[in-house]
């Protein structure tokens, strides 16, 4: 018996021995969590009616929402409200928006306006914190409005030592912000937006690749401050008997870690320490370090509170609005409501080892082995993920024909030491079999936390606009051995014409003690290789060489990409915004129940943002090719 097979067995066995904790007949009485108490601060019909019922009501039904607006109902504006507009809302209207939302109401300053002579906030030392702290995601969270990829907000207000070089603008910044701290306070923002025809967004924390949490002339709904997290023991309800965890839609990753690790459980969730969790993570799918063991993140969750397009707050779970549950597991962010709690599924406390290691070409090691032994460690990625363990590199070029890998880490999840050094043996013996010694460095940790800690002490660096990324989900066929050549080849080609690719050797693993049935991208089931492939340009660069840049990734790398990946996808949480055919791309076979649910839920086009399903029936004016911002009006397309 080999020693990946008895890895696989020990998977298969702890799969089965969470398949028997669903409880079947005979359960306990239900013990379903309650909502939070800012959850039961919802808007009233008598609120509604003491301010103005044409400015704060509710919206149509959802059943007959679409047959209202078919049969005769109001048409619908072309474009949205933009500043300005002879129906954009006056300040006596602003005014009476922010008393009924208890002043929780903020007009954007752009987050280095500090930077400018053209507005009052101008500091000097104001500006310094905001220059230095701008690859901190940790600054543009704490903003209201700010998003983490400035390209797609039109670099409009960048930081700068030279106040009077240019204007600062809000470019494709929201005009207000609603900083929610109850569902009253959302529900008001979504009627306000929909009876006034502004353009709505929803921003978390701002990670988003694409900026799908801004835009310009919006109002937006700020969900940071709904950071109530609730660890309940002894969840049961609707078949599951366990721990879990109830997360306000601020929640991000390390606050998650850290109060699994208080209650000794693990969860599963990214690795970026400030993602939030419960928002654009879930939302879209969610991949983890867990996931070769446990599953995507969307497929942890238990239930969800939901503020609709109409205004209505609902919860979606397998019993209750089935449809919206299955949808806003996988299908993306700021589509059909604003998710404003989720309960997500906890397993019990688990070692993870983790394994880094890293080699460069050198004398020894030609170009064109250095490719061979990343064709060696891809021949692997169907054995590690099997065993529940998730690799997470990177392939770079360094300098003329010189390259570098570096495994960041090899992650054994619920494995000890010895464990993952059977696992990777036969690899690292390939590998030295090509001439590439590896002493690699292996580590036990005793919890998920403290191995997240070991792998990524600090938060990722972000606000870079000198790059841009795409994403490919490669079906695990691509890297058998009558594929590996063509995949090796494609990937070698980015590599060598400059791109970065960031790895993961991962699969979402069958895992029956969840639902996963849901709205995630079909190619995550059938995945071992997830990659991140970046194109860069010089910081001085013209829109031209972005342009060029942008172009090559999309039309040439990526394209030889999707050539050896027939059935695979991309992954739009982590996508490209010019993606061709954004829909089969990132949303595979899923795409025509999405978009019926997009039109049952939202049937006036509240919601939207690029590459969301239904966007393509809208389009943002004043656009250049290959550079979309959200600079411009959103408009429906004719
Ligand atoms: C450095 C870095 C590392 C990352 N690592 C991982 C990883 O390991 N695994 C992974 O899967 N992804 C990863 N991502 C991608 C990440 O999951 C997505 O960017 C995610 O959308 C971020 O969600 P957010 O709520 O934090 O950000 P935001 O940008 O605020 O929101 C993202 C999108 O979701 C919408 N949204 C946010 N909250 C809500 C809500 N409550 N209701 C409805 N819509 C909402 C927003 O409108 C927007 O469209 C990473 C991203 C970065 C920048
Ligand atoms: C971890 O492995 C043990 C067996 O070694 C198994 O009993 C347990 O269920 C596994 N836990 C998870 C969360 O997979
Ligand atoms: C929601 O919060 C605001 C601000 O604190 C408050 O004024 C308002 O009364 C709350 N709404 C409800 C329904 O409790
Ligand atoms: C909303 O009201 C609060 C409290 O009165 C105030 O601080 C805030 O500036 C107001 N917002 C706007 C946009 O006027
Ligand atoms: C900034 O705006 C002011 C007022 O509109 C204008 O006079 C000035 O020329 C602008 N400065 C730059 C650098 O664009
Ligand atoms: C977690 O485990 C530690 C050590 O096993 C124990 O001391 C602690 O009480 C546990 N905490 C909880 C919340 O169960
Ligand atoms: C998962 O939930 C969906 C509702 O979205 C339901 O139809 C399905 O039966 C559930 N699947 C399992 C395995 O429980
Ligand atoms: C390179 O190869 C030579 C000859 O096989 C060997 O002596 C030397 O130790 C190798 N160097 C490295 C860095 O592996
Ligand atoms: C191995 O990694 C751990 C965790 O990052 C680190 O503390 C330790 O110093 C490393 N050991 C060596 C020999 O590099
Ligand atoms: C793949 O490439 C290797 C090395 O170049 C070669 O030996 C092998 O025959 C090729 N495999 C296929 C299926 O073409
Ligand atoms: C950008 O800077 C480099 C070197 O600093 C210079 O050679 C190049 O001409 C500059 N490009 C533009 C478009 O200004």
């Amino acid at each position: 018996m080999t020693s990946s097979f008895s890895l696989r067995s020990a998977a298969l066995a702890t799969v089965s021995a969470l398949f028997a904790e669903r409880t079947i007949a005979g359960a306990p009485a239900d013990k379903c969590p309650t909502r939070f108490a800012w959850e039961d601060a919802q808007l009233t019909d008598q609120v509604i009616s003491s301010t103005d019922p044409l400015l704060f009501g509710f919206g149509y039904p959802v059943d007959t929402a679409a047959s209202a607006s078919e049969n005769g109902g109001p048409e619908l504006p072309n474009c949205k409200a933009m500043p300005g507009d002879a129906s954009w809302p006056s300040p006596e209207t602003w005014a009476l928006f922010n008393s009924t939302l208890g002043g929780a109401l903020i007009e954007t300053v752009p987050i280095a306006a500090p930077c400018y002579n053209n507005w009052p906030q101008r500091d000097a030392a104001a500006c310094e914190y905001v220059t230095e702290h701008w690859g901190d995601p940790r600054m543009h969270v704490e903003d209201p409005t700010s998003a983490m990829f400035p390209l797609y907000q039109g670099r409009t207000c960048l930081p700068t030592d030279d106040p009077d070089g240019s204007n600062c603008t809000l470019g494709g910044y929201a005009a207000y912000s609603v900083a929610a701290t109850n569902v009253s306070q959302i529900q008001l923002a979504l009627n306000f937006a929909r009876n006034t025809n502004l353009r709505l967004v929803v921003r978390n924390t701002g990670h988003d690749f694409n900026d799908r949490s801004i835009g310009a002339g919006a109002l937006s709904v700020w969900t940071h401050k709904l950071r109530d997290i609730q660890f309940l023991p002894d969840y049961n309800c609707r078949g599951y008997s366990g721990p879990a965890f109830k997360l306000g839609s601020g929640i991000m990753t390390e606050e998650l870690y850290a109060a699994a690790e208080e209650n000794n459980v693990t969860v599963v969730g990214g690795e970026c320490r400030t993602v939030g969790i419960a928002g654009g993570y879930i939302a879209g799918g969610g991949h983890s370090p867990m996931s070769a063991l446990l599953g995507m993140g969307a497929d942890q969750v238990l239930s969800l509170e939901v503020v609709l397009p109409n205004g209505r707050f609902v919860t979606a779970n397998e019993d209750t609005n089935p449809d919206l549950y299955w949808a806003l597991r996988g299908a993306g962010g700021s589509t059909y409501g604003v998710v404003t709690s989720v309960t997500i599924r906890a397993y019990p406390k688990i070692p993870n080892t983790l394994m880094t290691y890293s080699y460069t070409t050198s004398p020894n090691v030609t170009t064109d082995t250095f490719f061979a032994s990343l064709g060696v460690y891809m021949s692997y990625f169907d054995r590690i993920t099997a065993a529940g363990a998730y690799g997470y590199f990177i392939v770079v070029s360094i300098g003329p024909d010189q390259y570098l890998f570096s495994m960041m880490p090899l992650w054994g999840a619920n494995m000890t030491k010895p464990q993952l050094t059977e696992l990777a043996t036969p690899l690292l013996n390939d590998l030295a079999g090509l001439g590439i010694a590896i002493t690699p460095n292996v580590t036990e940790y005793p919890s998920m936390f403290s191995a997240f800690n070991g792998a990524f002490p600090a938060a990722e660096q972000v606000g870079a606009y000198d790059n841009h990324a795409a994403s490919r989900i490669f079906p695990k066929e691509s890297f058998e051995p009558d594929r590996l050549n063509d995949t090796l080849a494609a990937v070698r080609h980015a590599v060598e014409g400059g791109g970065v690719l960031v790895g993961y050797n991962i699969r979402a693993a069958p895992n029956p003690a969840v639902n996963q049935t849901n709205s995630v991208h079909p190619a995550w089931r059938r995945t071992t290789g997830f990659f991140i492939l970046g194109a860069s340009w010089p910081a001085n660069a013209t829109d031209a060489q972005i342009q060029q840049a942008s172009e090559t990734l999309t039309n040439d790398w990526m394209a030889r990409w999707r050539a050896v990946s027939p059935g695979g996808g991309s992954y739009a949480s982590e996508g490209d915004i010019n993606e061709p055919d954004f829909q089969q791309s990132f949303y595979g076979d899923h795409y025509p129940r999405l978009l019926e649910l997009k039109k049952k839920y939202d049937p006036t086009g509240l919601f939207y943002a690029p590459t969301a399903v239904g966007s393509e029936y809208w389009y943002i004016t004043d656009q250049l090719p290959w550079i979309p911002t959200q600079n411009g009006r959103l408009c429906r397309k004719k």
